[in-house]
């Protein structure tokens, strides 16, 4: 993998889409390093399948430039078109296979038009079949699949053209837990073995945390945050921050006593930084909520707990900072709570 890193595989400047004067898209930078997975996350309406079908080119920007490994998308002729969109593999949400044609057949459909010769197509499906698990089903008809089992086979008909991006507008959404882990598990070994781009456009933070290196925050057509997953988490409280490591809400402390929100702000932080925190300040913490996790390598927290009111905010605040932890008072039971 780590030739693939570094170089850019979709650069996105400028993307601006308009329908009459409705701005769908305003103004997308964005890029995606090669072999990478990333996540494009938002409410509904923000514009997530507008800037999918600008990538894939089923629709024109208004003004911008979409760049698929180095190739400039946006001037070029229907038929050049047609030969770039082979590098770019898609996947939707209903897997929207033909009803009519097996498993084998719908992975063969885009297939066809490269002049393969029958045999070649015949292997070339079962490689496919094999590497998403369904080898077994090849002779199957969408009906007679699972939902899982169909988004497979779309996955492996995205695949067909030997893309190098692969597009994914919620394709685990409807899919029960473990069906979606293992449809996660499929696209990260497709971004390991095979070094395919992967996009995945969703509104699951579970998902986002648990394949996406990089994630953008787009909001009525607009990216209003984006960067590795692990740093977005690290770096702020912000609604991405927020939803990607969720805590229940603080509750009301008791009197005498403080509640606090903490985040790991370090990469790497001391697991036994409760004991020891607690230790240097002579006091106990009561964890009364929270989230750890590893995220892409790297440590991630957000935590509530509850102290007494007897110690400075600044002594508080300090002694997690010496552990990478950035603590802050959520609410206070009272003024004289909060000694200073
Ligand atoms: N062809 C179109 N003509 C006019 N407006 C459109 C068109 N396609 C999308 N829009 C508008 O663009 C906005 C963004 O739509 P889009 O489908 O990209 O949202 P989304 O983020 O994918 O939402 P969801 O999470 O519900 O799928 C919406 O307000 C939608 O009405
Ligand atoms: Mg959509």
């Amino acid at each position: 993998m780590a030739d693939f890193q570094g170089k850019q595989m979709i650069e996105i400047s400028g993307l601006t889409k308009r329908y009459g004067s409705h701005t769908v898209l305003d103004n997308i930078n964005f890029a995606v390093d090669s072999g990478s997975i990333a996540a494009i996350v938002g409410r509904s309406g923000a514009g997530k399948s507008t800037l999918f079908r600008c990538v894939n080119l089923l629709e024109r920007p208004t003004s911008g430039t979409v760049r698929v490994d180095g190739q400039e998308l946006t001037h070029l002729s229907r038929r050049e078109l047609r030969t770039a969109r082979r590098a770019i593999g898609t996947v939707f949400q209903s897997a929207n296979l033909l009803r009519r044609l097996t498993a084998a057949q719908n992975v063969a459909l885009p297939l066809r038009f490269l002049g393969l010769s029958d045999e070649e197509v015949h292997q070339r499906v079962r490689e496919l079949l094999e590497r998403v698990g369904l080898l077994h089903r090849a002779n199957h008809y969408p009906a007679q699949l699972s939902g899982g089992q169909r988004q497979r086979v779309g996955i492996a008909r995205g695949l067909a053209t030997r893309p190098s991006v692969l597009l994914s507008d919620e394709a685990t959404s409807g899919l029960d837990p473990e069906t979606t882990r293992s449809i996660l598990r499929l696209l990260t070994e497709l971004r390991d073995d095979l070094g395919v781009t992967i996009v995945v456009i969703t509104h699951e933070m579970d998902v986002v945390r648990s394949v996406a290196d990089v994630v953008a925050h787009l909001d009525r057509g607009r990216i209003v945050e984006s960067g590795r997953v692990g740093e977005v988490v690290r770096r702020s409280d912000s609604p991405l921050a927020t939803s990607l490591l969720p805590t229940d809400p603080a509750p009301a402390p008791l009197a005498g006593e403080v509640v606090w929100q903490l985040r790991y702000t370090d990469a790497i932080v001391d697991p036994n930084w409760l004991t020891r925190v607690s230790r240097e300040l002579d006091t106990d913490i009561a964890l009364l909520s929270g989230l750890v996790e590893t995220v892409g390598g790297d440590h991630a927290g957000r935590l509530t707990v509850r102290m007494s009111g007897r110690l400075s905010p600044a002594t508080v605040a300090g002694a997690f900072a010496a552990y990478g932890i950035h603590a802050q008072v959520a609410s206070a039971a009272d003024e004289l709570a909060v000694a200073s």
